[in-house]
């Protein structure tokens, strides 16, 4: 039988589904993706595009890895499923935690998996909660985050994420989510005399001092900003951000959904600037996006108030440490470590963004070209001596969007801020395509 067009499927989709960041206005020229291959994406009709996000910034494996896919059978013809509740366990669950113990920063050693980054981010709530209340501190129970981090948007996990477009349908935010400005190079204005990175690690300090050191649990960050615009912080942020959790008794967490993994040229990002958190959530790569899992390492101090508590820690998925996911993160992990991934994203970041740079930072309307290994954007701005932004209304990502789909290259936005993560596994061709294609189609939608 002959497979249905783009259209007829498109049709077929918009009366039964709802979509995550629904739009049918958006949706109505939607793509149905049908396979992929590497770094390449194909849809319906047969068209390929360049993924250049790797799926949601998760595929660094690339499409199409059939070994992953083998253990995935393997694993699911043996045991599919078990439930991971205190009391039940299974050796892919062992091992993978295992293995983690020993690839992340080295005092993370017990793991608590989840289906995915949102879970992943409830968890570490729960678990920053349950510790200090463990520790006779029960009042601390509130989280400081940035403005542009994405946490996912979970009740309590949208409630950390700082961008506000994600709230406004689903007010109120659940209580005690703060959030502090983003270090943001391109745009955070430090006092006369100060550093950007130490200005904007104070805010941290302010905000604690604010609410009251007692009543701050943790505070939350992704080494690198990802969904926000590709957010590279200054050397010296995250340093200065130890130093204040540690005087305020406040657990630093890192969010490196999309960081952890290889993906900014380091395993594990915080080792750019030698700082160990306190809590580690992880997702996306760790099964390269081939099955969905997630995951919140903690530090011994922490594991060690859980294990005393006289009562069970009352947190659970179904889908905990579920087995097949285990056991594909345990084949991701080989493949991100024989193909020494860190080296790769590294190389193919830098050879990426010394390409953008050279095609885009002196066009009149590219504000900053920027990216930490191989995950990058380019801001586009109306005016490049005030870095004002074009209005809304004027859809100027949204069209330079579309522009890179009719060329064959597929990613996202925030905003008029163009970001790319291809896969790991994208070629330097691939890579030098990428920069043609959201070359042309800026100069396309804002003729220099
Ligand atoms: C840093 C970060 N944390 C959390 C999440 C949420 O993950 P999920 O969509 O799997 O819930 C994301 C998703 O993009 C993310 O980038």
């Amino acid at each position: 039988m002959q497979q249905a067009t783009r259209t007829e499927f498109l049709e077929r989709d918009q009366r039964h589904l709802i979509h995550p960041i629904h739009s049918r206005a958006v949706h109505a020229n939607g793509h149905v993706w049908v396979k992929g291959h590497g770094a390449v994406l194909v849809d319906a009709d047969g068209e390929e595009y360049l993924d250049g996000l790797a799926g949601l910034w998760n595929v660094v494996a690339g499409h199409g890895r059939s070994e992953l896919a083998d253990v995935a059978a393997r694993q699911m013809s043996t045991l599919a499923y078990c439930s991971a509740y205190a009391g039940s366990s299974n050796p892919a669950a062992i091992e993978l935690a295992e293995r983690l113990a020993g690839l992340t920063y080295p005092s993370i050693n017990r793991f608590f998996f989840t289906s995915g980054g949102g879970e992943s981010s409830e968890t570490s709530f729960k678990l920053a909660r349950s510790y200090w209340k463990l520790r006779g501190k029960p009042h601390k129970t509130k989280v400081i985050s940035r403005q542009w981090g994405y946490h996912g948007v979970t009740l309590a996990a949208m409630s950390a994420t700082g961008i506000s477009t994600y709230w406004p349908a689903f007010e109120p935010r659940v209580p005690g989510f703060i959030q502090i400005p983003s270090p943001y190079p391109y745009r955070y204005e430090a006092p006369a005399g100060l550093s950007q990175g130490i200005a904007a690690a104070d805010e941290l300090e302010r905000a604690i001092q604010r609410e009251g050191a007692d009543t701050v649990a943790m505070f939350l960050a992704e080494p690198v900003q990802g969904a926000g615009g590709v957010i590279v912080p200054q050397d010296d942020y995250f340093a200065r951000i130890r130093e204040i959790c540690d005087r305020y008794d406040v657990l630093l967490a890192a969010d490196e959904v999309i960081t952890g993994f290889g993906r900014t040229g380091k395993l594990f990002a915080l080792d750019h600037w030698g700082v160990e958190p306190d809590v580690m959530q992880f997702a996306k790569a760790v099964t390269s996006g081939y099955f969905p899992l997630g995951g919140v390492g903690v530090n011994d101090t922490i594991a060690e108030v859980l294990d005393e508590s006289s009562s069970p820690w009352m947190h659970a998925y179904t889908y905990s440490a579920h087995p097949v996911g285990c056991a594909v993160a345990l084949r991701t992990i080989d493949i991100i470590l024989d193909e020494d991934f860190p080296a790769q994203a590294a190389a193919k970041g830098d050879h990426l963004l010394a390409g953008l740079k050279a095609a885009l930072a002196d066009h009149p309307h590219v504000g900053e070209v920027r990216g930490k290994g191989l995950m990058c954007a380019v801001e586009i701005v109306q005016d490049k001596a005030t870095k004002a932004e074009f209005a809304a209304g004027d859809n100027i990502g949204v069209k330079v969007h579309g522009a890179t789909q009719q060329r064959g290259l597929f990613s996202r936005l925030r905003g008029d801020v163009f970001c790319l993560a291809p896969p790991v596994v994208t070629t330097t061709e691939q890579l030098d395509r990428i920069v043609e294609i959201l070359t042309a189609a800026i100069a396309e939608v804002l003729p220099a």
